[in-house]
């Protein structure tokens, strides 16, 4: 069994250029599978709204949905680090806000929360951090701010931009998160980045120059169906091997195939030919 990945070893390994893995979790059997595969980091995202709920757009998830998917990955998860996504609307209204649904996933057992938001959640960031819970920053493309048909677009693509991008890390950074998610920014901007933020960024789609890399685990799986971003690599085809399955199964079922004697409880002869006698009688 290997050590747990706890919220100081972000910095550890940033200092000894150890990259740092992450993966999106959302039920207990991936997050067991993850956890086992030695992932440093389970983020149950937000995108479960769109991965695992099928709704359009992540702003959609309600926070009851998101407690009872992080449930699930406390329970699958040992060694990795547990980071828990502040859905839209729980904590951009006020400091108190944030701090109250922080401490629902402290509750959980999270080690930290993630807070979407730029510049303008520096007050926010800063009110949970000193309530005692680590945070997660997340800038660039930020998808709770996108609206069902509304498109992602690459962010810091000009050098005003790419300056906005950098304002917002350091609000960010001086309001103490202890690591930065850093979304669909081109590799050669984040090149010129990276070394100015001083906590350990997590990339998506931003290039080799985070101090490490996210990939939603349904893509990573390669289970999503329809597009995907160009910044995703599938390590799997569980998709097209989860249609064979479900497709052999429906054939084995429909010629009788399924169960077989390998597959049903047996039970001693004798018991049978009892059983038949006093179904006899009863007729
Ligand atoms: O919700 C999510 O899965 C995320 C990752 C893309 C970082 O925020």
């Amino acid at each position: 069994m290997g050590s747990r990945f706890k919220v100081g070893d972000l910095a550890e390994a940033k200092r000894a250029g150890r990259p740092i893995v992450m993966a999106t979790g959302y039920d207990y059997v991936s997050a067991r599978a993850i956890d086992a595969a030695g992932v440093d980091i389970v983020l149950v995202g937000d995108s479960a709204a769109t991965t695992v709920l099928g709704l359009p757009v992540t702003r959609e998830v309600t926070l009851d949905e998101m407690l009872m998917l992080t449930r699930a990955v406390r329970r699958g998860i040992t060694n990795a680090m547990l980071v828990g996504d502040l859905p839209f609307g729980t904590y951009e209204s006020s400091d108190e806000q944030a701090v109250a649904t922080a401490r629902v996933y402290a509750d959980i057992g999270c080690d930290a929360v993630k807070m979407e938001g730029a510049g303008e959640i520096a007050s926010r960031v800063r009110a949970v951090v000193d309530s005692g819970m680590p945070v997660m920053a997340h800038v660039g493309l930020r998808p709770q701010r996108l609206t069902a048909g509304e498109a992602a677009r690459v962010e810091g693509r000009s050098a005003d931009d790419a300056m906005r991008l950098l304002d917002d890390a350091h609000a960010l950074e001086d309001a103490g998160c202890c690591s930065m998610v850093v979304e669909a920014v081109p590799a050669s901007v984040m090149a010129l980045l990276a070394p100015l933020i001083d906590v350990p960024t997590i990339g998506i789609g931003a290039g080799s120059s985070t101090d490490g890399q996210v990939l939603v685990t349904t893509d990573l799986l390669g289970l999503t169906d329809g597009h995907v971003p160009k910044f995703v690599k599938s390590y799997a085809d569980l998709r097209v091997q989860m249609i064979g399955a479900f497709e052999r199964f429906a054939e084995d079922v429909r010629a009788r195939r399924f169960p077989d004697e390998a597959h049903s409880y047996g039970v001693p002869a004798r018991e049978v030919e009892a059983l038949q006698q006093r179904l006899a009688q009863r007729a």
